[in-house]
């Protein structure tokens, strides 16, 4: 609820909609431009490139502000939201805009690949030190925080190993030692887990994602605390970075229909992952919903649902055998990225991407983003598929 005490559904359909945005129709147009006119020079020199003023295209246009306010709204808490034209964008003007050369980043060992690329060239050439830890350390972070440490960053669940961090905890920590937090909230959105309010200071969204829900567009955002506002404009000015009005238009049209969309996702994942953990191929699930994934008490005490991408770690057999599997599946795409309407499978192989951890696997692992279609068409294709692994004595899609 906000402060008027309207819902989720209620916000979702409300936020963002300015009718000096929208005139007299329902959606903003959408606003492609680079130049603005003014009547004078004067008006020209007065006009400043702040959010939701005309001033000059990098600066927005309605379709990218409502798109950005209708965010913040989503996220009780945030002072404002800016966009950016990919998730992996955001995270890194996230990070830009709280190091600088001599601080120390806390990252979580799970995060997402390119953000760990990230750490370990970019930022460690303009002087910033990364250090990973144990997405489960929950308060125990305390111990690792040093004179250095400036910020620690969180993804929760993690997108390939799914372990649930102790978000409340963490935060609460880093608060008292006055160090920011970032997490990166893609899988569960603000929908199923406000992040600020929940203790981070900076949400970030790989809107690409469900926020989209359509796999037709590449879009970013990164949501603050009001006291981080200032910090975050001057940040992406200072980069250059800006969303364009379609993608933007995109999202926006996404966004009034996630909650309906992640009710769906998330009960056909959670039915899907419950079947494949009573599979003989199977040797684990990892969904946040089920006891047997990592961090799951923080998950029931936390979130508000989950999302549809989880995973399934097969017993024995190889990774061909795997890639095979993923293959002979009918209804599953295989390609990057997650929280489409189509269900994707790909391969899943954490054990390289960690340093602070080990991770250990019983075999080869599968990750599915479970879509819109009929549940019981899904678990049929699995089922079949599952039923010659490892052999791969299948037949293989047409
Ligand atoms: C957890 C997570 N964060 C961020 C990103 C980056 O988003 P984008 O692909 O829009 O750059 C991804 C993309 O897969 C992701 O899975």
């Amino acid at each position: 609820m906000n402060e008027k005490g309207e819902g989720k559904g209620t916000r979702l359909a409300t936020a963002g909609r300015r009718p000096e945005w929208t005139g007299p129709i329902v959606n903003p147009a959408v606003w492609r431009a680079s130049t603005v006119l003014f009547e004078t020079v004067a008006e020209l020199k007065a006009a400043k490139p702040e959010f939701a003023q005309f001033q000059y295209g990098r600066n927005g246009t309605p379709t990218s502000w409502a798109l950005a306010e209708a965010l913040t709204e989503m996220e009780p808490g945030a002072g404002s939201t800016r966009l950016f034209p990919s998730g992996a964008a955001a995270v890194a003007a996230a990070l830009l805009m709280v190091l600088e050369a001599g601080d120390e980043l806390l990252m979580v060992d799970s995060a997402y690949a390119p953000t760990r690329m990230l750490c370990d060239t970019l930022l460690k050439r303009y002087g910033v030190t990364t250090r990973y830890y144990d997405p489960l350390v929950g308060e125990g972070i305390a111990e690792l925080i040093g004179e250095r440490t400036r910020a620690i960053f969180l993804e929760s669940p993690g997108s390939l190993t799914f372990e649930v961090q102790d978000v409340p905890g963490i935060c609460a920590v880093a608060r008292k030692r006055g160090i920011v937090t970032l997490i990166d909230n893609t899988w569960a959105t603000p929908l199923l887990f406000p992040a600020i309010e929940r203790g981070c200071d900076i949400s970030i969204l790989a809107c690409t994602k469900y926020i989209g829900g359509h796999s037709d567009v590449m879009l970013g955002s990164v949501t603050v605390r009001p006291e981080l506002v200032k910090r975050l404009d001057q940040t992406v000015k200072a980069l250059g970075q800006t969303a364009g009005p379609d993608d933007a238009w995109l999202a926006l049209r996404g966004l009034r229909t996630l909650q309906v969309r992640l009710q769906r996702h998330g009960e056909s994942a959670l039915r899907i992952a419950q079947w494949l953990a009573e599979q003989p191929q199977v040797a684990r699930v990892l969904h946040p919903a089920l006891p047997s994934c990592p961090g799951h008490e923080y998950w029931g005490r936390d979130f508000d649902g989950a999302s549809g991408l989880f995973a399934f770690v097969l017993k024995g057999g190889d990774e061909a055998a795997r890639d095979r599997l993923i293959e002979s599946l009918e209804h599953f795409g295989i390609g990057w990225s997650w929280g489409g309407f189509e269900s994707l499978a790909t391969p899943s192989d954490p054990i390289g991407l960690r340093t602070a951890t080990r991770w250990t696997t019983e075999g080869p692992a599968v990750r599915l983003s479970i879509g819109l279609e009929d549940a019981d068409d899904l678990i049929a294709d699995l089922e079949r598929a599952l039923a010659r692994y490892p052999s791969g004595d299948v037949e293989q899609r047409a």
